[in-house]
């Protein structure tokens, strides 16, 4: 494998700790979309939003995922929003495998916990947004994909293993 892994999906998805796991397994680094974001940045994800706006965000976000061809093979978790720009969703299919992971909008609620975290949940009444924002990027996150892996009651390591298996076994 010479491209990147990158893990795409609904927030609470668990991209984020499955591609920590699935690095640590091929011995590659791991990149964090949203932490890239926020280093360039110097603040949060939170307080992007609420200084810059929505617009301001996605325009950092493109630019750091135009950032990431030229790095070594890496497995990189995007935020939940990266598929929204036509020009994003060709990128990501330019950086290497592109793996969904899918997520009900009730287990997102429940595993981001936190919901001040993620702006655009924090005040918008929590699972009918969820639900809301899943089903219009939904056909989005599939158009990408080259792999779709269920999490639903599964631990990130049994996704990681998935993501692992169908990878070597070249479903994508
Ligand atoms: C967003 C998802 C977040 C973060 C930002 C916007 C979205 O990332 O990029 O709050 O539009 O879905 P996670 O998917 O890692 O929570």
């Amino acid at each position: 494998m010479s491209r990147h892994v990158v893990l795409v999906g609904f927030m609470g998805a668990g991209k984020s700790t499955v591609a920590a796991l699935i690095a640590q397994r091929l011995g590659w680094p791991c990149i964090d979309l949203d932490l890239e974001i926020e280093q360039e940045a110097g603040r949060s994800i939170a307080d992007i939003f609420a200084d810059e706006g929505e617009e301001v965000f996605r325009a950092r976000e493109t630019r750091a995922l135009e950032g990431l061809a030229a790095r070594e093979p890496s497995v990189i978790a995007c935020g939940g929003g990266v598929v929204l720009k036509v020009q994003n969703r060709a990128l990501l299919k330019e950086l290497g495998t592109v793996v969904y992971l899918v997520v009900t909008a009730e287990e997102a609620i429940a595993r981001v916990g936190d919901l001040t975290t993620r702006p655009l949940l924090a005040g918008a009444g929590g699972t009918l947004a969820a639900t809301q924002l899943l089903s219009a990027r939904e056909s989005l996150y599939r158009s990408v994909a080259d792999l779709v892996v269920d999490t639903a009651g599964r631990t990130s390591s049994e996704v990681a293993e998935s993501v692992l298996t169908q990878i070597r076994e070249g479903n994508q």
